[in-house]
């Protein structure tokens, strides 16, 4: 537990509780109020978490105002820049970058899990071709307890080892395998001699009908899509992940708990979104009439892909992905897009208008990210997918942590109640 040398009183009524304070490496204090209600008989009001630490976590470090993301203290950018997603994976998992012998092992055991339990084509046939890719991994991976019996008891750290390993490395294949299906496409089998972002787009784009070769820039392009996603500290679907896991519940069912939830349009689901209103704003010269929608207080309409809940600057993975996507979009020569057009104006547009500047609203990762995959040809419906796929190194990551912490207890919120007090029931022919 981090350091608690300081202390605060809390005075209401005639009682004046104290409280101790933590003092993390990096970040505000926080107050612990977890005697709070033994001693004071009262709850804290915090709908949305906005100032509640739910966990003690050593992963990830997020500064909203300076824009900063650290995973095991590295930034995001220097990782992006200088690193790659397996090493990321490794270096969220046990806590520091690998050797070279620790990473060579751990891409080999991550490669060789790739492959599917050969009946789950099953449950993929048992959807409708037009199933939502996002639908197909909530169940399949759910489904994996069922096939992976070997790896669901959690009081067991090499089965706790052998599920985390399965989930990253079989991801991409169910995500892939989801994609192949909804197009009518024969599944492709992963392949060793590839990368994981490599394999990734072979399993995606090939057909056993001709050659695909990956192209590196889009293959490096991928892989800074997966690294830029990897974990976010306590987002809302890492906290589901929590706080499945907080019931004993096996490692297949706490991450299809995390995919459920990343699949909101305030969350993953905000890159599909994203392009969706891009194709709906059409062209560059609608876009002041959607950039008044938004600033409409009676519209439900926002920009997608814009703001933050932490981020009150700019998001760093967004700056990086900006780069990606010129990166990309100069190989595949599409700046005629009319949606990459109206994309850049918009971001030009909404930066220069007051209301955004005002309330801190600047592009974020999934702005980019959706670009980057319009132009290398997924469908929008794949954009959370690939997010899921991405993020589940930093939920299996987070659900190992919370394991191993010996103060980990289920998730239990209190509530301020507003109903009906008690009253007796009325029997139907007296109402
Ligand atoms: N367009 C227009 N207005 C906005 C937007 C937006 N995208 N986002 C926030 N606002 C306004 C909002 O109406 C509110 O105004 P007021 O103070 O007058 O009531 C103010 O800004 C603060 O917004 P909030 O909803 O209280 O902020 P939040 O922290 O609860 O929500 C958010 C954060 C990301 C859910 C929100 O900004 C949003 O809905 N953005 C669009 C969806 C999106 O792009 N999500 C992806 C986030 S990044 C990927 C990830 O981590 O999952």
């Amino acid at each position: 537990m981090a350091d608690t040398s300081k202390t605060a009183t809390l005075t209401f009524e005639d009682k004046s509780i104290e409280l101790p304070i933590h003092s993390p490496t990096a970040g505000p204090d926080v107050i612990d109020i977890r005697k709070l209600y033994a001693q004071g008989d009262v709850f804290t009001y915090d709908p949305g978490f906005t100032s509640t630490a739910a966990c003690e976590s050593t992963i990830t470090f997020i500064d909203g105002e300076k824009g900063e993301l650290l995973h095991r203290g590295y930034p995001i950018d220097q990782l992006a820049a200088k690193s790659h997603y397996l090493e990321v994976c490794y270096l969220l998992l046990y806590g520091e970058l690998p050797t070279a012998e620790q990473l060579e092992t751990f891409e080999h055991t991550i490669t060789h899990h790739t492959m599917l339990h050969e009946q789950m084509q099953y449950f993929f046939r048992g959807f409708r071709r037009d199933a939502h890719p996002m639908a197909v991994m909530v169940g399949v991976v759910g489904a994996m307890a069922a096939f992976y019996h070997d790896s669901t008891d959690i009081s067991d750290p090499y089965q706790r080892e052998v599920a985390s390993h399965r989930l990253i490395a079989k991801m991409p294949t169910i995500a892939a395998w989801a994609y192949k299906y909804s197009i009518g496409q024969p599944f492709v089998y992963p392949r060793n001699d590839l990368t994981y972002a490599e394999n990734f787009l072979h399993m995606c784009f090939a057909v056993p009908a001709a050659e695909y070769k990956v192209d590196p820039i889009l293959s490096r392009a991928m892989d800074r899509i997966f690294t830029l996603h990897a974990d976010h500290e306590q987002n809302a679907s890492t906290s589901t992940v929590r706080l499945a896991s907080s019931s004993g519940a096996n490692p297949f069912a706490c991450i299809a708990a995390g995919i459920a939830c990343l699949w909101g349009p305030a969350h993953g689901g905000a890159n599909q979104a994203c392009l969706e209103m891009l194709k709906e704003i059409g062209t560059p010269d609608r876009i002041p009439e959607f950039i008044a929608r938004a600033k409409d207080k009676d519209d439900p309409f926002r920009l997608m892909g814009f703001g933050h809940r932490v981020y009150k600057n700019f998001d760093p993975r967004a700056t990086v992905m900006k780069q990606s996507a010129d990166e990309v979009l100069d190989l595949l020569g599409v700046e005629n897009n009319p949606i990459l057009a109206t994309a850049k104006e918009l971001e030009t547009q909404a930066l220069a208008d007051p209301y955004f500047a005002e309330k801190k609203l600047f592009p974020n990762v999934d702005f980019y990210s959706g670009i980057i995959l319009e132009a290398m040809g997924f469908p929008t419906s794949m954009f959370t997918p690939i997010f899921a796929l991405s993020r589940t190194v930093g939920w299996v990551s987070q659900w190992k942590e919370q394991l191993a912490d010996p103060t980990m207890r289920i998730g239990r919120p209190r509530q301020l109640y507003t109903g009906a007090p008690f009253r007796d029931y009325v029997e139907v022919e007296n109402r």
